[in-house]
């Protein structure tokens, strides 16, 4: 599938982009593995979350959808999961193979855990290693999916000392640590986003949490809860991003999650003079939102603070864009891990950017992009969603059209995306 975005929106108005991704994932995992009933709202009705939900429900868990957005999830108990038939499919989830390993590595039977092309091409051994000193058995394709996790009796908490920061990895290693005897302790170089904290918490789990370090204690028991989900922003990302590229906009988005450790966007954005307002700061479960105010007033190139990076990680195909579209040069750096996403995010976003005619450089961390004019012309989003959202908002500011290929992806975080940017102003078909 393709679409073609003309020039030309001034994107207004008001808009609630979907569930967060990472918070709807954890909602089905700790509720499955929760003691009576979880409540979901705002759920992210996206392939990547409904990949970890239908693995859930392969395994004996009952979950009930009430409603596009509303689950209803009948926890089984740390032990209640059942052993499926064949291979579960994670399609192009990286999330939902990473923190499950955590979980299928600690069972009594045995799982198979596969992927599609680009989730088969990411690496695993940052999960593997860990879990094999706890006591895990996993075989996989030279450190990549499939993986196949053996059954275990128990494993033993261990100190894991993560060389990148990823909450993919933390939250594995805490959630096999939920299974452990001993405790289990994960320590980060940079502080990644902190969900599974926070919603083991809301779930009745103990933990003691450190600017960089986590410790769970063993022999705990997850209740059933209530779990709102805020508006991701990482998708919201793509709308502030539409409005701070066109002088005249104003667009509001309701509900977004503001938890601190997302946030670089916003602060990205920022220093490159995006007028971005929050407004009705408020909490759901345990995680703090607003509403976002975006205003257009043009843009300067920066030099990304780097201790950025992991808050705003999921964002950056949208700073790339920005940076294309702003005044002045733009400097990208410790961000190598742009590298392993569902593309090499790093190398598609600037071949897409000098498709364009943008003077962009690629480096082993990051980029270097010279701000300038997109002209009419063909990109391929290498079938990954936020390439394809970020080039089409790109397309605000072109000299023609934009098309964009390979956008089928779309469809596992942002369910919906066309329909909402054009109500947003652009112009945008298929
Ligand atoms: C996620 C963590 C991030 C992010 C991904 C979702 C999560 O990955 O890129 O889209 O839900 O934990 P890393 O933790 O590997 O950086």
């Amino acid at each position: 599938m393709n679409w073609t975005v003309s020039p030309g929106g001034v994107p207004r108005g008001t808009l609630r982009v979907p569930g967060d991704k990472s918070i709807s994932h954890r909602s089905v995992m700790l509720g499955s593995l929760a003691e009576g009933v979880t409540d979901v709202t705002g759920f992210l009705d996206g392939e990547d979350c409904l990949c970890t939900m239908k693995a859930f429900q392969a395994m004996g868990v009952r979950i009930e959808r009430l409603g596009d957005t509303r689950l209803r999830v009948h926890g089984v108990g740390l032990r209640g999961l059942k052993a499926v038939g064949g291979a579960l499919d994670l399609g192009n989830s990286g999330t939902s193979m990473r923190l499950m390993s955590g979980l299928m590595a600690a069972q009594n039977f045995g799982t198979v855990m596969v992927g599609d092309a680009s989730l088969s091409r990411r690496p695993m051994r940052r999960v593997i290693e860990p879990l094999t000193r706890m006591g895990a058995h996993i075989d996989s394709n030279d450190g990549k999916a499939p993986l196949h996790l053996h059954p275990v009796d128990r494993l033993c908490g261990i100190e894991h000392v993560s060389a990148v920061a990823s909450a993919q990895v933390k939250s594995c290693v805490l959630l096999a640590g939920l299974y452990a005897q001993g405790d289990t302790t994960v320590i980060e170089p940079e502080a990644s986003r902190d969900h599974t904290e926070r919603m083991l918490q809301a779930f009745g789990v103990r933990l003691q949490v450190a600017p960089g370090r986590v410790r769970i204690h063993d022999g705990q028991v997850l209740h059933g809860t209530a779990i709102p989900v805020p508006a991701d922003i990482s998708s919201a990302a793509f709308f502030m991003l539409a409005a701070a590229l066109v002088p005249g906009s104003d667009l509001i988005l309701q509900d977004v999650g503001i938890n601190p450790t997302r946030t670089g966007v916003i602060d990205i954005l920022r220093a490159m003079g995006a007028s971005i307002e929050m407004s009705d700061e408020r909490t759901f479960g345990g995680e703090p939102v607003a509403d976002l105010r975006v205003r257009g007033q043009g843009l300067r190139g920066v030099a990304v603070d780097p201790t950025l990076v992991a808050s705003a990680i999921d964002e950056f195909p949208a700073v790339f864009v920005a940076a294309a579209c702003a005044e002045g040069e733009t400097l990208v750096t410790g961000a190598e891990e742009l590298r392993v996403k569902e593309s090499d995010r790093i190398q598609s976003m600037v071949d897409g950017l000098v498709a364009l005619g943008i003077e962009a450089v690629a480096t082993p961390d990051g980029a270097r992009i010279r701000g300038g004019q997109f002209r009419s012309g063909q990109i391929d989003s290498h079938g990954d969603h936020r390439v394809a959202m970020s080039f089409a908002m790109g397309a605000l500011r072109a000299k023609g059209d934009i098309r964009i290929a390979d956008v089928a992806n779309v469809s596992t975080s942002f369910p919906g995306f066309a329909r909402l940017a054009t109500q947003a102003g652009l112009r945008i078909r298929l």
